[in-house]
């Protein structure tokens, strides 16, 4: 049995680790609303969501809006705009989840402008959590979304003839100073500077309540077909309105294998900080093949109950902007192979 000196003497000695760990959750205060994104694209994102979130709206429609945003404009990594997969087609994925755990997500969804919206619609009206392929779009369709054209736009359609040339497959993402000549989607604009990826965002509402919501092309000129992390619930995104909510962006399959942004939130329960959960989910995928992951790029985003963001990624380039009552800024995620 333990006795009472016992206890005391092995309180003092878990107290230090207990009290680093959760050296960002002892204070009463809570930054509330906040919404933080993905990349520097995500400013726009979060101005998007902040006009709910202002207005003491809903997390859950807070992010949708964000996610909207980004679908309708013509970028190459989210929406319709997308760069196409090796068929020259453009298929989405998306997803969506509230402060209840409900969720609702669709995978390489074609011709729909707003896949975030089916996402929430499968969420709200349906006993599932995802569908995919001809399947969401029919039910789309069913539920009042237009068909879209399927051309490309200008940009995809540029890259796209670039890369049937070759016809390359060499998933590389956003590794700064790595300038891609058209196997993988350019993730640099033509002076250099990093483009972006996926949208990610979640978001604390002023009733103190989490939700998020991801949308994505996906892999460029990937097989047809190909569903990354970002509509699967637990890696491209998760959200546990007890602890905090996660979010990523890069190659999804690393994010995938090791189902990432559960990880992370699961992490934030054991009482880390969210910088450092997202570095332990990094830690994961490097420690499962270390030479591979010096190739390619991921990027985790966090935001815990109290409102505290952070985020890891593999390499240097990805960033997240964050929105409050008390700050708007574009950050740079710490990272680990310098
Ligand atoms: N993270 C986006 C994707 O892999 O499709």
């Amino acid at each position: 049995m333990l006795n009472r000196r016992k206890f005391l003497h092995l309180s003092a000695l878990s107290f230090p680790v207990f009290s680093i760990k959760n050296s960002l959750h002892n204070d009463d205060t809570q930054t509330k609303p906040i919404v933080v994104s993905t990349w520097d694209s995500g400013k726009p994102v979060n101005t998007e969501a902040w006009k709910t979130l202002a207005a003491k709206g809903r997390a859950v429609d807070a992010v949708e809006a964000g996610a909207r945003y980004m679908e309708g404009t013509l970028n190459c990594c989210v929406g319709l705009g997308g760069y196409p997969d090796r068929d020259g087609i453009v298929t989405l994925d998306a997803c969506i989840m509230d402060e209840h755990a409900n969720c609702g997500s669709v995978g390489a969804i074609e011709r729909i402008k707003h896949p975030v919206s089916v996402a929430r619609k499968i969420m709200e009206s349906t006993p599932h959590v995802m569908l995919v392929g001809e399947g969401a779009q029919k039910f789309a369709l069913e539920n009042g979304f237009e068909l879209a054209s399927k051309d490309l736009s200008a940009d995809a359609r540029k890259e796209y003839d670039q890369w049937l040339i070759k016809s390359n497959y060499h998933p590389e993402i956003n590794i700064e100073n790595k300038k891609q000549n058209g196997p993988y989607a350019p993730n640099f604009f033509d002076d250099g500077s990093p483009n972006h990826d996926t949208m990610g965002l979640v978001a604390l509402d002023s009733s103190g309540n989490m939700s998020g919501a991801v949308t994505t092309s996906g892999m460029a000129f990937k097989i047809h077909g190909r569903v990354g992390d970002s509509p699967i619930i637990g890696a491209g995104l998760f959200v546990d309105n007890e602890v905090g909510a996660a979010t990523s962006s890069g190659v999804g399959e690393e994010v995938m294998r090791i189902c990432g942004t559960h990880v992370v939130v699961e992490m934030m329960r054991q009482g880390y900080s969210p910088e450092i959960a997202c570095r332990k989910a990094i830690e994961r995928i490097i420690k499962r093949d270390r030479e591979k992951a010096k190739t390619l790029q991921v990027g985790f985003l966090a935001l815990n109950k109290k409102g505290i963001y952070g985020a890891y990624a593999i390499q240097k380039g990805f960033v997240f902007s964050v929105k409050s009552n008390t700050e708007e800024r574009i950050i740079p995620s710490k990272y680990f192979f310098g």
